[in-house]
């Protein structure tokens, strides 16, 4: 069986896109595949009850994506038509990296059908194939940290860097309920860059030396700091026009719980935040607090 993990980017979604650094953490939770012999070449996605057969022409993006990372991974050796049955454990259009953790998860469940122990840059190639399909721009940040896990310095082009902090991160995770498409905050960033170059590149600056900022901070242990780079990168996102009245509400009221601080993850225009709390006294009255608000939401750790 194999797995590709979910995501939180800790700062610096969108500038990665551009080439400024990011921090993101892998979940324990994600997408699991498996593959077996069938008819044709078929995709189960089972909570979500869809069946869709490999079609590089098809207008369903999940089948287009299927066969992409098909062809990149047979790379012309003759092989008998396969389904992958897929069981994913995370919210999709979520900002944590449901996508990328599909294709990952795809590529490993190929690699064992085809009994292929493929490094990992190429199995990340693979599930990048995927990625393309769903988002024109992808940074890489989600496909690197779903295979790799643990916590993870990225910078486009560049290989990623583990990084070791000296704390665990205890995080509530809020799903704002708002769908959240990566394409579309990407091209909707993309418009603002073209529209007003300067804020938006200073605003990229901005989260990319918060970037380094919570490195050290990460390095350090200081969780008070880290709270303090989530709210100034809220303000980044905010900035960006990626955050969305719901998601900041929902960190404000995570920050009056007794957060460390609290900023949208992912994509944005809907989808998660992330709240990081000192103790679990604390998150039990962040998760209060977003339940009033209707939320659902939940505690991870990060960087044990
Ligand atoms: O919303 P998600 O989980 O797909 O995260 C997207 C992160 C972006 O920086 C907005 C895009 C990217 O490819 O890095």
């Amino acid at each position: 069986m194999a797995f590709g993990r979910g995501k939180v980017i800790l700062v610096g979604e969108h500038a990665v896109v551009y080439g400024h650094p990011a921090i993101a953490a892998g979940l324990d939770v994600g997408v699991h595949a498996q593959a077996r012999a069938s008819a044709d070449d078929r995709l189960c996605i089972r909570p979500w009850g869809r069946d869709v057969v490999a079609d590089e022409r098809s207008d369903e993006p999940l089948g287009r994506a299927f066969a992409a990372l098909l062809r990149s991974g047979r790379e012309g050796r003759p092989a008998s038509p396969v389904c992958v049955e897929v069981m994913v454990q995370i919210p999709a259009a979520a900002g944590l990296g449901c996508s990328a953790a599909l294709g990952v998860a795809i590529a490993g469940a190929l690699d064992e059908w085809l009994g292929l122990r493929r490094p990992l840059d190429e199995r990340e190639r693979l599930a990048l194939a995927w990625e393309r399909e769903f988002h024109g721009n992808p940074s890489g940040i989600d496909t690197a940290v779903s295979l790799r896990g643990g916590v993870m310095w990225y910078r486009r082009g560049q290989a990623p860097e583990a990084l070791r902090p000296a704390c665990a991160l205890l995080l509530v995770l809020v799903d704002s309920g708002q769908p959240s498409s990566t394409r579309e905050m990407v091209a909707r960033v993309a418009a603002r860059r073209e529209a007003q170059p300067a804020l938006v590149g200073s605003t990229f600056d901005a989260l990319g030396a918060l970037a380094g900022r919570m490195r050290e901070a990460l390095a350090r242990g200081d969780r008070d700091e880290i709270g303090r780079c989530f709210d100034a990168a809220h303000d980044g996102l905010c900035a960006l026009g990626v955050s969305t009245e719901r998601l900041d509400a929902l960190c404000e009221r995570a920050r009056s719980a007794g957060a460390l601080g609290a900023k949208p993850t992912g994509a944005g225009g809907g989808g998660c935040a992330i709240a990081l709390v000192g103790d679990e006294g604390r998150a039990g009255r962040v998760l209060e607090a977003c339940a009033a608000m209707g939320a659902r939401s939940w505690l991870v750790e990060v960087g044990r």
